[in-house]
């Protein structure tokens, strides 16, 4: 059996070589990660992606469990991180673990994510000293959108440093084994990497952080219009179509199943 990289190993990445991450939310989707990425996060976007929420507010535990199951069974060497949703841990650093308990006990997976800079600190500390490697989530955090007023890039007024800084430094000495910096100004991300000892995994963020993660349907090109920050790597959105519109016009005209498809 192939061991798992370890949230102390992904820590220990800080300047070196990028470190790869991505989402996956099945088995045979993280079994097409795995070979390729250290990182393999079972995100939050799991409910807009493959349950069609409107955000990631309606997103529950045991949504998360079940998808971390799957992605766990489905890989074996990448450190699969589960996304704590919302709700599950912001109360108090005790239903912080209560949760995030769950999540490593009933899933197997090697680390949980959090959303949230300073505040959380606590939270992560409480649970790093228990044993529940957390990496962090900073910048344009998603679970925030109704009070951050929507979806918007920060750091573009620099008055607004010195609270991300205070984030990022915080997270890093309550013990966070890498942080996430989303949807931030590519200066400002530049300024997070050098301050923090722990790696910084960019989304919307810099070419500069210690490594990169995109929302894998996204970069495959499964999700129709994708943000800037986004490259489509594949155009598997109009090839699935292909296909299925092949699949219903073989149907209609008798032509599958064909002789290879029978047994006779
Ligand atoms: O939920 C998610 O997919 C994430 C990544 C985009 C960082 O949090
Ligand atoms: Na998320």
């Amino acid at each position: 059996t192939i061991r798992r990289i370890t949230a102390p190993q992904i820590a220990a990445r800080k300047g070196d070589t990028p470190i790869v991450a991505l989402t996956a939310y099945s088995a045979p989707m993280a079994a097409a990660v795995d070979p390729h990425a250290e990182v393999i996060l079972v995100g939050d976007s799991l409910g807009m992606v493959v349950h069609g929420l409107p955000s990631t507010l309606g997103v529950t535990l045991e949504m998360m469990i079940l998808h971390g199951q799957a992605v766990m069974r489905g890989s074996a060497r990448a450190l699969v991180v589960i996304d704590m949703p919302f709700g599950s841990y912001e109360e108090s650093p005790e239903q912080a673990f209560r949760n995030a308990a769950r999540v490593m006990a009933e899933t197997g997976a090697g680390a949980v994510k959090l959303e949230g800079g300073a505040r959380m600190a606590p939270s992560i500390r409480f649970l790093t000293d228990r044993g529940i490697p957390v990496m962090a989530h900073i910048g344009l955090t998603p679970q925030s959108t109704n009070t951050l007023g929507g979806f918007r890039t920060q750091g573009r007024d620099q008055a607004t440093w010195p609270a991300h800084l205070a984030d990022a430094q915080a997270v890093a000495e309550a013990g966070a084994f890498s942080v996430v910096i989303e949807g931030v100004t590519e200066a400002l991300a530049d300024r997070l990497t050098e301050a923090v000892a722990i790696p910084t995994i960019g989304i919307g963020a810099s070419a500069c952080c210690d490594g990169q993660i995109l929302v894998l349907d996204d970069m495959l090109g499964l999700s129709g219009r994708v943000p800037r920050f986004v490259q489509k790597f594949g155009d598997l959105g109009p090839r699935t179509d292909e296909a299925i519109a092949a699949y219903a016009q073989a149907v209609r005209d008798r032509s599958f199943p064909g002789p290879d498809n029978l047994y006779r």
